[in-house]
């Protein structure tokens, strides 16, 4: 029998917080995930993504934990004349090992087409650093039918950077219509989707069969259950509950597998 595929809990913090709000934020996270007796071997691998120039500070807070220290943006080259941006071997240098690559907010206000986000997977993985590939469909593009349509161009765009190091691949599939409207997918919807996008990757290539795959968009501990029982869905990506110590620690809870 394969192994079980990874399950994973994010949170993005997109541009909030402060140097004494995620002093406090990261210490209940730390504790949190710190405590939980047995339930500890099995909890998702956590990761938080604060705005890049906290990762300094909130990597000393989690130093020695099993969270880890996450990226929401990387640049695809290596160094140069790329203003405000940063490379893989800066994250690294400051301990980030997870990235985000290609979230809605970056793709339709920062302009990023599937080939940027392909080059930044390309360099990220290559980097070494556990890539998080988003992808999700507008609300018009549901409407019109063409949500698989969309998600299927997105996840055959980094095909082949996601094939050459298939270990450090997730995808995050994150509905563009439930993204901070308190709207979620319904399981089924979610659920349909990630059953896609498996098959699309797997039909892509064989060593992505296994890629951990996680929803994204308004996910709260209320709905967190319901979307963990799905056999398709990984993890969670989480935006707004992630500012919330016990919103976030619910939603690692609902991840964690009984016993
Ligand atoms: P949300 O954001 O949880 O606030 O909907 C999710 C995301 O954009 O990653």
């Amino acid at each position: 029998m394969s192994a079980p595929r990874a399950r994973w809990v994010i949170g993005n913090w997109k541009m909030n917080g402060n140097r004494s709000a995620n002093a406090a934020l990261v210490k209940a996270l730390v504790a949190g995930v710190s405590a939980g007796g047995a339930a500890h071997d099995r909890r998702p691998r956590v990761a938080v993504c604060p705005p890049v120039i906290y990762a300094a500070q909130v990597g000393e807070l989690i130093a020695g934990t099993t969270i880890r220290l996450g990226a929401q943006d990387v640049c695809a080259h290596p160094e140069g004349a790329y203003t405000g941006q940063i490379s893989t071997t800066m994250l690294g240098e400051f301990g980030v090992s997870v990235v985000l690559v290609g979230h809605s907010e970056r793709r339709s206000m920062n302009g990023e087409r599937d080939e940027d986000v392909a080059a930044k997977v390309r360099a990220a993985l290559g980097a070494g650093l556990n890539t998080v590939v988003c992808v999700g469909e507008t609300l018009a593009e549901r409407d019109r039918g063409e949500a698989e349509h969309v998600v299927g161009r997105q996840i055959d765009a980094v095909i082949p950077a996601l094939a050459a190091h298939p270990g450090g691949v997730l995808i995050a599939y994150e509905p563009v219509w439930a993204i901070g409207t308190g709207r979620t997918a319904t399981v089924e919807v979610a659920q349909g989707m990630h059953q896609f996008i498996r098959e699309r990757l797997a039909a892509g290539s064989a060593a992505l069969h296994a890629t951990p795959i996680l929803y994204g968009g308004s996910v709260k501990a209320a709905n967190a259950a319901a979307l963990a029982r799905a056999p398709d869905i990984d993890g969670a990506l989480v935006g707004g509950a992630s500012l919330v110590a016990n919103e976030f620690l619910g939603i690692v809870d609902a991840f964690t597998p009984q016993a």
